[in-house]
């Protein structure tokens, strides 16, 4: 997959870096302060400043003002691609979520450290998936006894529970490789476990032929997931049941009036969509997919895109000869990527030019030895 490297803005040399230089640059509130007028220069040079030392990654969800700094733009797959390519630079700084990061930590070389400007950038679907939920359910199934089954988890899960799925024969996955990723476990094995995103593996897996019936939802909240013994052995996937907050707002209406609205228009759903609305939409496409297929498209081409409104108002921007608008009118903003605002990533930078490290993400040694397995085995079937 070819790797685009973006164009950063230019810096005037003679910014300085005045909080960092009194020493008061390690407290962030301060930078709450700092007018929005002068953030661009500020994080310009503080950049330059560190050069080849740093790059930084960010992620299409991410506000222009934030990913415009960006040495490398790109989806889940491309952005931990990009991380495990970044050997020379020493510290790696990613505009993106929690999850991402600690990827990012997982795949850098030993003398390299990961940096993730707002610890409060989560994700409400990583979260529905917790390490202890998903021993308990690998328990219950073993006591079933016979069901030969591989786990798959998204991209979008702890740095624990990638170390799960790696320490027990998986894979990691992301919305662009999804298909090929449980292709492969079912060679391994006779059922996924497919963590923690129902939609992306219920989608995924209808398009490969799996039937609706042999797809169980686990509910970690019940006992043998809220399913029987008999359910279990029929299934095929056993997905997890956990969901994006975002992408999950998109409803079956939404299609049915952007269609009315605007005659002839094409939908286009991100895979974490409801099946229902996989089903009614024109193509399906991860982050990646999206952007690829609405640039490739002819110019009076019209879209409707199920995805966060950060890359939909871009994509616009982007294509001008095209209209592009959000499958939602009510506006589907991620706002644990919001987090990243320019104060995080200045205060940040700054910090690095004054010789301190903040917000560094770190992943212990084993987990990180285990999640590794697991992200490498889908880096090698890329
Ligand atoms: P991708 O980057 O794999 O499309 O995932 C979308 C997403 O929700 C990221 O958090
Ligand atoms: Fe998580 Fe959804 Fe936001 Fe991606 S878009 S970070 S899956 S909440």
């Amino acid at each position: 997959m070819a790797l685009t490297q973006l164009e950063s803005p230019q810096q005037p040399e003679t910014i300085r870096v005045p909080e960092v230089e009194k020493g008061v640059g390690c407290n962030f509130d301060s930078y709450l302060l700092v007018p929005d007028t002068t953030l661009d220069a500020r994080i310009a040079a503080a950049k330059a400043a560190l050069a080849e030392r740093l790059v930084i990654l960010g992620h299409h969800y991410q506000r222009d003002e934030v990913v415009k700094f960006a040495d490398f733009r790109g989806d889940s797959l491309k952005l931990s691609q990009q991380a495990a390519a970044q050997t020379r630079a020493e510290f790696i700084l990613f505009c993106g979520v929690h999850f991402m990061a600690e990827s990012a930590d997982i795949l850098r070389q030993p003398q390299q450290q990961v940096i993730l400007p707002d610890l409060n950038a989560g994700c409400s679907m990583a979260d529905m998936a917790d390490i202890g939920q998903v021993e308990d359910c690998w328990e219950q199934l073993e006591a079933v006894g016979g069901l030969r089954v591989l786990p798959v988890t998204y991209m979008n899960s702890t740095a624990a529970i990638k170390a799960f799925t790696g320490q027990h024969g998986g894979s990691v996955c992301t919305s662009s490789n999804a298909a090929q990723v449980i292709r492969w476990a079912f060679e391994q094995g006779e059922r996924v476990l497919f963590l923690p995103d129902e939609h992306l593996g219920r989608n995924t897996a209808y398009r490969m032929d799996i039937l609706l019936d042999q797809m169980v939802v686990w509910n970690p909240d019940q006992a043998l997931g809220g399913l029987t013994e008999d359910e279990l052995r029929r299934a095929r996937i056993i997905l997890w049941k956990g969901y994006c907050s975002v992408h999950q707002r998109f409803l079956p209406e939404h299609v049915e009036k952007v269609r009315r609205e605007h005659l002839g228009i094409r939908v286009i759903a991100h895979p974490e969509c409801r099946w229902e609305v996989c089903e009614l939409a024109d193509d399906i496409g991860s982050t990646e997919g999206i952007l690829k297929k609405i640039s490739a498209s002819a110019p009076g081409s019209a879209w409707a895109v199920g995805t966060e409104i950060h890359l939909v108002n871009r994509l616009a921007k982007e294509n001008p000869d095209k209209l592009v608008i959000s499958l939602d009118p009510n506006v589907c903003v991620c706002t644990t990527m919001f987090r990243i605002a320019p104060q995080h990533l200045c205060w940040a930078l700054e910090n690095l030019v004054a010789g301190r490290v903040v917000n560094r993400i770190e992943v212990g040694d084993e987990t990180r030895r285990w999640a590794r397995v697991a992200l490498e085995r889908m880096l090698s079937l890329a």
